[in-house]
């Protein structure tokens, strides 16, 4: 993993947050400071209470990193070994009381095509989407690629080779609540803030888009997040 490049990546605003992050190395994941995730209003979100046929973007561990969270409404079984372009690591499979609920990074593996406010070419298809021809996958319509939410977003079929971003989530049950911790790597991550540079500026403004996104962040769902979300 080439965590120096990273690192320089993250300096100046968020050099606090470089200090701070280290390798997991026993499971492959990069550690974070804990987000909690809320609601729109800023309320702790109840993971009982999330909707099953859509997906819910936040943010995480950057202001401009779009993240699904996904209710499966079925278990995700782990854990399993998986390899992205960062390496290999373990995913855990799912968290809650079902062991439903996945996180992954909305950003497509193959050439990076991610969720923003003005569109969306990568969503959640609870039903059966044209493209795979089943339930449950995560399809990216730029250039048709299908991956698995409930096997750690493994490539099932397309021009992308390696998983989604995995990240990794915490659950409380007293609370039924839910916290965001770690990535399954970070090379994604620098190549996003390179190749979308200008984008990210523009729409959150210079050095923002690199700021470590705080203690909490909401999670949307994602037909109210994006004006527009491809149907294929
Ligand atoms: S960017 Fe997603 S399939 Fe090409």
């Amino acid at each position: 993993m080439d965590r120096r490049g990273f690192v320089k990546l993250c300096a100046g605003s968020t050099a606090w947050l470089a200090a701070s992050m280290h390798d997991a190395r026993a499971s492959g994941y990069t550690d974070f400071p804990k987000v909690r995730l809320t609601d729109p209003q800023g309320a702790p979100l109840r993971a009982s209470t999330l909707a099953k046929d859509e997906a819910y973007v936040f943010h995480f561990p950057f202001r401009s990193l779009p993240c699904f969270l996904i209710d499966l409404g079925k278990p995700a079984s782990g854990p399993q070994e998986l390899t992205s372009e960062s390496g290999s690591y373990t995913w855990p499979g799912g968290v809650g009381k079902d062991k439903s609920l996945v996180a992954y990074v909305a950003v497509c593996t193959h050439q990076l095509s991610y969720t923003a406010s003005d569109g969306s070419q990568i969503r959640y298809a609870a039903g059966t989407s044209a493209l795979a021809g089943r339930p449950g996958t995560i399809v990216c319509c730029a250039h048709a690629s299908v991956f698995d939410p409930a096997k750690g977003a493994q490539r099932e079929h397309g021009e992308a080779r390696n998983p989604l971003l995995s990240v990794r989530l915490e659950y409380e049950p007293e609370e039924d609540s839910l916290y965001a911790t770690g990535l399954a790597g970070t090379e994604l991550v620098e190549r996003f803030f390179k190749t979308y540079r200008r984008e990210l500026i523009a729409e959150y403004g210079p050095g923002v888009y690199r700021e470590p996104v705080g203690a909490a962040a909401a999670a949307v769902l994602l037909s109210k997040y994006a004006s527009s979300v491809s149907d294929c």
